[in-house]
Order: C-alpha cells, then sequence, then structure tokens
C-alpha cells in the first residue's frame, strides 16, 4: 500500500486499481501513512496556513430541481428568500472588518435575465474592496455570462461536476440536465480566465468505488485550481430523504489522495464535512484540505439556505467565532493564513 502512495506522491496519477486499493484499504497504518504523506505535501506548498472564505448565500430561489438538493425548485416547504444588494454589501463589510479577503457569493441557479443584476453586484464588491477575491458559485450559465461576470471583476468560479458519471449524473438530476453540459460549462470558465473549483458528493445514493475512481481521474485531467467535496446528507423534503450519509472517512481519503495527485490544489475542509461528525473540520484538514469556509450569511436567512439536514454552523463569522475557529486549528498545529490565498497555478 505504501508503494502506491509513494507512487502517487511522486507521479501524480495512479492506474484505476491502484485507485480503488487507495480508497478501500483498511489497515488503519496505511491510512495514517496515506494521511501523513497528504499532510507533508501540503505544508510543502503552503505551510501550515488555512485560508478563509467568506461564504455568502445570495438565494434559495433555484430553478433546477436536483433530486438530492434541499432547494430544489419542487421543494415547496422552503420558504425563499434572495438577498438584496444592500444585504450583500453588508456582510462584505462585516467580513472584510474581521480580515476575511475572499468572498463566496453562493446561491441556487437563476436565469439569464438577472445577470446583469449580479454582474452590477460583483462590479459594487470589486470597487468596495479591490483587495478581496470574489468567487462565485451561481450554477450552470452561458459562456457569455461567465465572461460578463468575470469583466465585471469575479476571479473565481466553484462548479462541483458531482459525478463524471452519465448514469449516475442522470439519476441524481433531472432529464434536462447532463454531465456533458457541467463539463462544457467547467471548460468554459477555464477559458473565461477564472480559477476554477470542480469536485463531487461522496456517498451519495447509488455511487460506487468505480464512480470514485472516476471522478479522481477526471479532475486529474481537469487539474481545477479548488476542489470541493462534501458528504453527501439527506434532506427531508427530497427524494433522497431515506439514503444514509456519506462518511467522513472516505471523504477523507479522498481528500488526501487528491492533494497527492494535484499538490497545489486549494481543497476546503468543508461545512458537510463538519457536520457528519463534530470532528470532520479537524480531520479534513489532518487530509490535506487547506481552506474552511466560515457563513457570512445575515443570521436571518441562515436557516433557509438548507441544501441539507443540521448544516453546521460554527459562528466563525463573528470575531469570536473566529477566534474559537484560530483555537481550534492551533490544537493540530494549524492557523489561519489570512491573505487572499490564489492558487499558486495562477
Ligand atoms: N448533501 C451534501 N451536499 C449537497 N449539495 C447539494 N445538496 C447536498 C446534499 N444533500 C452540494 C452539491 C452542490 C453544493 C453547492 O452543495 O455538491 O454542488
Amino acid at each position: 500500500m505504501r508503494g502506491i502512495v509513494d507512487r502517487l506522491r511522486d507521479c501524480h496519477e495512479l492506474l484505476p486499481w491502484q485507485y480503488k486499493a487507495l480508497l478501500t484499504m483498511r489497515d488503519p497504518h496505511d491510512i495514517e501513512y496515506l494521511m501523513g504523506q497528504a499532510r507533508e505535501v501540503t505544508q510543502e506548498h503552503f505551510g501550515t496556513g488555512i485560508y478563509l472564505r467568506g461564504l455568502i448565500e445570495l438565494s434559495n430561489v433555484c430553478r433546477n430541481d436536483c433530486l438530492y438538493c434541499g432547494i430544489r425548485r419542487s421543494n415547496s416547504q422552503v420558504s425563499r428568500y434572495t438577498l438584496n444588494r444592500e444585504q450583500i454589501l453588508s456582510c462584505c463589510k462585516i467580513g472584510y472588518k474581521i480580515g476575511f479577503r475572499t468572498f463566496v457569493i453562493q446561491g441556487g441557479e437563476w436565469g439569464e435575465e438577472r445577470s446583469q443584476w449580479i454582474a452590477d453586484i460583483i462590479r459594487d464588491i470589486r470597487q468596495g474592496w479591490p483587495d478581496c477575491a470574489i468567487t462565485l458559485s451561481l450554477g450552470e450559465h452561458p459562456k457569455e455570462t461567465y465572461a460578463l461576470w468575470h469583466e465585471a471583476g469575479a476571479d473565481r468560479y466553484l462548479l462541483r461536476h458531482e459525478t463524471h458519471n452519465q448514469r449516475l449524473y442522470s439519476l441524481w438530476h433531472p432529464r434536462q440536465m447532463t454531465v456533458t453540459h457541467r463539463l462544457q460549462c467547467l471548460e468554459w470558465l477555464k477559458e473565461s480566465g477564472y480559477q476554477v473549483g470542480a469536485g463531487i458528493m461522496v456517498g451519495a445514493p447509488f455511487q460506487s468505488l468505480n464512480n470514485m475512481v472516476e471522478d479522481i481521474q477526471y479532475l486529474v485531467s481537469f487539474k481545477p485550481h479548488m476542489i470541493g467535496i462534501g458528504p453527501f446528507i439527506p434532506q427531508h423534503d427530497t427524494p433522497f430523504r431515506r439514503f444514509p450519509s456519506g462518511s467522513v472517512d472516505m471523504t477523507t481519503r479522498l481528500y488526501a489522495i487528491l492533494r497527492l495527485a494535484l499538490p497545489q490544489a486549494l481543497i476546503p475542509s468543508t461545512t458537510a464535512l463538519a457536520t457528519v461528525a463534530p470532528d470532520g473540520r479537524l480531520r479534513g484538514i489532518l487530509a490535506g484540505a487547506n481552506v474552511v469556509m466560515p457563513n457570512l450569511s445575515p443570521k436571518d436567512t441562515r436557516g433557509l439556505y438548507s441544501l441539507y439536514d443540521n448544516k453546521a454552523a460554527m459562528g466563525a463569522e463573528s470575531a469570536q467565532g473566529i477566534s474559537r475557529l484560530a483555537d481550534e486549528l492551533s490544537t493540530i498545529g494549524y492557523q489561519i493564513n489570512w491573505s487572499r490565498g490564489d492558487s499558486p497555478a495562477i
């Protein structure tokens, strides 16, 4: 097993059976060896600093109907909200004061008629906080829209591919959505000049080990600047409500494998991972993650952005919460890195 780990660290690529061996190995010493190597590589490139991204949940209005997601269009139990311009800028103002230098504007997918409004907001943020990175996570759009937003000042874009497997993708999504178009969007984003994030959900219904191997292979070939991976967590008003959550073990193993495959990648220890286990966030960092994304959304809308049940809230949006996070990180020898944290591969 260690030979395979060493090979991945040296060559940044493995054969499918070797990825599978890493995903299924059970000896705790082997697993710890993988994690240790991933930590070493992370520290070679980033030291023990963890970048912060302030997440602003723009809206839970969504035109899509993904079967796993709590804000899917057909979920009539959700009361829908959209932040206004003042609320968004106020989140940035509060976040900047705390020390955030990246804002992530995430929300459900809207039609193109509102793309200009979003571009205006991006310009406002760019103007108000010129030293900050602006990351968008707003779903699939035409290349022209991605270009418009990039010209308005957005630097990065997160669009998880969710799964690379066509059959599985169609089990998780409504008919109109295809993995081909998803991957096309990721290409457009790269071509438009964004630092791009792709990624998957782990342990989602019907997903097999082979599917995860396909995802690793896709990520290795696409080489995203950022990799977002979290366990699937059921949401009680979705068709997938009865399926179990993905595991911390499989999620962290993917972090470690992808760290060795893509040493420069920015990998968040995700909120979903922190939701499935109290020590999830730290275990993610110990597996090679180097980003945390605290929530900067206004308190009164936060509960409404419920992609899945029992979403962890760390309260890191306040200065006090951040110092708790810093304390937590210090227990494993890490600290907050307050810089923008652009991809070194740019
Ligand atoms: N469990 C875990 N992650 C989810 N996402 C959406 N629904 C769920 C869920 N039930 C993730 C998707 C999406 C990101 C914004 O949130 O991967 O890309």
